[in-house]
């Protein structure tokens, strides 16, 4: 009940992007913990929400035509707060739907992954579906899988747009699902502009900020640092720079980067934009132990709605964050490696919608994803 109102909010904000499930494509999703998403909220210029949803999406039960299937699923590294909520519902939701399920942990090792790609081929799959460790290794991957006519569909980490042309030109069962890095970076930077300073705390005519990034070959860290800042810029508003380091998608590293940050640069730090939710959990440590306050004299932004994000939206302890919809990318995935299997051509590229994330529906999302 609560997996179908879900998807009818999910359905209804997607107006620009695609959703899973929704009958036609798919969307994509954070993972487990805390699940999140939806609506627009006060802040958010965007699409969304408006289309009423088709109804009846099947996010409690199995993923139709892959009865029978045998899928391998391989995952960057389980140690990530996302890709757990993520793999875990996409495990689910392929073996309710009757599939023989087995995920391999890549342990951020691409070596290692490509190792149990292979053993996928040789133990002759139906259909792989692979969160790269890196992205550049798409057209070995790709390569490999395609020479043993086995379809891939990537996840999370999208392989480059020349990649992708390849796979058009040659007509290589290989897609990539997943959301669009930029939206979630412009709505982070939505809901700086949606506060009462537009994020110039003090006055001084500029929003000085701190930015904690994922890991920088992977392009949603690339895409949410431009366009965070570019959404700010775009607005008129003048920035500043104070600091910028890789925290690869870490609570701890975040907590560190930003506790250097504040040590640094003090009350000039008026905004910390986090590639993600774990690393915006860190930051908010990070700020707390400097004695600062969110919303009164710093603004704190992540990407996810992990459960502890969304409880400190909720708690004004986080500015906002923006829903990584990994039910609809699981989903989407899942039917993609169907539609594969069943001899299906599919576009390289099948998009899921993010959703800004505030304190006026943090609740909503949180209670719908529990
Ligand atoms: C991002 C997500 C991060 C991390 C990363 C792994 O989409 O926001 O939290 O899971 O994927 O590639």
């Amino acid at each position: 009940m609560k997996k179908k109102v879900l998807a009818l909010l999910l359905c209804g904000a997607m107006a620009v992007g695609m959703l899973t499930g929704c009958g036609s494509k798919p969307a994509d999703t954070p993972a487990d913990t805390s699940t999140p998403s939806e609506t627009p909220a006060a802040t958010t210029p965007a699409p969304a929400e408006t289309t009423p949803a088709p109804a009846e999406t099947t996010a409690a039960d199995g993923c139709p035509g892959v009865d029978g299937l045998n899928i391998g699923v391989c995952i960057y590294k389980f140690d990530d707060n996302f890709m757990t909520l993520y793999r875990t519902e996409l495990q689910r939701y392929l073996e309710a739907g009757g599939a023989t399920v087995t995920v391999m942990d890549g342990k951020n090792d691409q070596a290692e992954q490509t190792n149990q790609i292979q053993n996928f081929i040789t133990e002759g799959v139906d259909v792989l579906i692979v969160n790269l460790v890196q992205s550049t290794a798409a057209a070995n991957i790709t390569d490999l899988c395609s020479a043993a006519d086995i379809p891939v569909v990537y996840i999370n980490r999208e392989p480059d747009d020349d990649e992708k042309a390849r796979w058009t030109a040659d007509g290589t069962k290989a897609t990539y699902v997943g959301a669009d890095a930029r939206q979630s970076g412009t709505f982070q930077g939505e809901i700086v502009l949606n506060t009462a300073n537009k994020g110039d705390i003090n006055g001084d005519g500029k929003v000085s900020y701190v930015m904690v990034m994922g890991d920088p070959e992977n392009i949603d860290a690339q895409y949410r640092t431009e366009f965070s800042i570019k959404a700010l810029t775009d607005a008129g508003m003048e920035v500043e720079k104070l600091d910028e380091q890789r925290g690869d998608w870490d609570q701890a590293r975040g907590q560190e980067i930003v506790a250097n940050a504040l040590t640094n640069y003090g009350e000039q730090v008026e905004v910390v934009f986090c590639n993600n939710d774990a690393m915006a959990l860190g930051a908010k440590q990070a700020i707390e132990a400097a004695g600062r306050t969110v919303g009164t004299d710093i603004y704190l932004l992540g990407v996810d709605a992990l459960t502890d994000a969304l409880e400190g939206v909720i708690a004004g302890s986080i500015t906002g964050t923006v829903f990584n919809d990994h039910i609809g990318q699981s989903h989407a995935a899942a039917e993609a490696a169907a539609k594969f299997a069943a001899g299906e051509t599919l576009d390289t590229l099948i998009g899921v919608d993010y959703i800004k994330v505030t304190q006026e529906n943090a609740q909503e999302i949180l209670d719908l994803l529990k």
